[in-house]
């Protein structure tokens, strides 16, 4: 569908994060039908966009919600997702966030140390509740994707080795305040490649069936996030082909297939629209200034990644520019080196694919207030969150003043 752009800047000013839901609706589906043939539950990795009309969207569709904190169980509570299809990952929680995903009731807490078992197991007791755990598996698997992205070797914080885990298991049958229900594997995002995937699934599959030989049986298992969008001619994992190695895996065994995608599911609806305040010349060196900066989208400065960028004007005239911010820092930028026209004050600039892992990086540096967010569906724009003003950035720091 196209966005008018222009349009919506009238309407809410620059610069502005705009999503279409109506393809999130499409990624959902396509996902949720790839795993048909089985018991499964769709889990959206909140980080990845964590407004709560998108969070609400996908609830409706029927979504469940991986969580990296409480604020984002809370996040995914509050827009009618079902604790019972709340999963609570992450290598830190914290005692206080333990106690209160025990006592609201999740699906399940998924454990990535022996030491954070131990805690679970003592707050459980504490409370006189029964935890819910699953493991992260790390299966030393290289993704081959970027290395802040990467998960799923043992020189990444994440998850436990198989022995470990193994171990974990057994002290949760022997617990009677841990019960084993899942097992979890992520090892990375941003993947364009099944076979890493395939090789790590199966490494579960089997621990899995080694647990059942002795009689720890496991109803969920979590093959975590990290299908790949397109952001410049990446060629993709083809989901049914990627259910279909999960399902092949888990052939004889009774268990529900979850998969916890973020990027997969909004990384594609999203644009930021940002617009042009000045060009200049700096030696033979050409930058085009916009009114957005690394604040509202760090992935360029943070990872160099690529977005597609598009000048919304007639001209014609292309040359060699970096496309940069106004914060104080060479690192603020949006592309260096790309061939872009020749731009006017207020010209629009679309940064594409922008809907995953931008506004939630975002940040106030510069006292810069987070820009406003818009959601299209069925044709109708509607704003899903404010811009920030001076007031709202202040305002926990204001009463301190003496
Ligand atoms: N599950 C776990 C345990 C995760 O750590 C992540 C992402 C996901 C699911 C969702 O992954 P996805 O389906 O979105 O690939 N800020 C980076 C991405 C960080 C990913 C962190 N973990 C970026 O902008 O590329």
């Amino acid at each position: 569908m196209s966005i008018n752009f222009k349009e919506l800047a009238n309407k809410y000013q620059t610069p502005y994060y705009v999503y279409d839901f109506d393809h999130i609706t499409k990624q959902y589906e396509e996902l949720k039908g790839a795993f048909k043939a089985r018991k499964s539950l769709v889990a959206y990795a909140v980080k990845a966009n964590s407004n709560l009309s998108v969070i609400k969207h996908l609830a409706q569709l029927g979504a469940g919600a991986d969580c990296v904190s409480i604020g984002e169980v809370k996040r995914a509570l509050k827009v009618g997702i079902a604790p019972y299809k709340i999963i609570f990952s992450g290598v830190g929680k914290i005692d206080s966030e333990i106690k209160e995903a025990l006592e609201l009731d999740i699906l399940m807490i998924n454990v990535e140390s022996d030491a954070e078992l131990n805690r679970v197991e003592i707050i459980a007791a504490e409370l006189g509740k029964v935890a819910r755990i699953s493991i992260r598996v790390n299966p030393n698997i290289d993704p081959q994707t970027h290395p802040y992205i990467s998960t799923g070797l043992h020189e990444n914080k994440f998850g436990v080795d198989i022995d470990t885990a193994k171990r974990m298991y057994i002290q949760c049958k022997n617990s009677p305040s841990l019960d084993p229900v899942g097992m979890h594997c992520h090892i990375g995002s941003q993947l364009t490649q099944l076979q890493p995937i395939k090789e790590s699934v199966k490494i579960v599959a089997d621990l899995v069936r080694n647990l059942k030989a002795i009689k720890i049986e496991l109803s969920f298992m979590d093959i975590g996030g990290g299908l790949g969008i397109v952001y410049k001619d990446e060629v993709l994992i083809d989901t049914k082909e990627y259910a279909q190695s999960v399902l092949d895996n888990m052939f004889g065994l009774d268990i529900t297939i979850i998969c916890e995608p973020g990027r997969f599911l909004v990384g594609n609806c999203g644009t930021f629209v940002t617009k042009v305040l000045y060009e200049k010349i700096n030696g033979n060196k050409r930058f085009i200034i916009v009114d957005g900066a690394m604040n509202d989208l760090i992935r360029p400065s943070l990872y160099n990644a690529y977005h597609k960028i598009e000048v919304l004007n007639d001209n014609q005239e292309f040359s060699d520019c970096n496309l940069v911010g106004p914060v104080c820092e060479s690192g603020d930028f949006f592309a260096k080196n790309v061939e872009l026209p020749k731009t006017e004050h207020n010209d629009l600039v679309a940064i594409y694919s922008a809907g995953a892992y931008g506004f939630t990086m975002a940040s106030n540096y510069n006292t810069r207030g987070r820009v406003a967010e818009i959601a299209i569906e069925n044709g109708n724009d509607r704003l899903i969150r404010k811009r920030e003003t001076f007031e709202d950035i202040i305002a926990l720091e204001e009463e301190f003043i003496k």
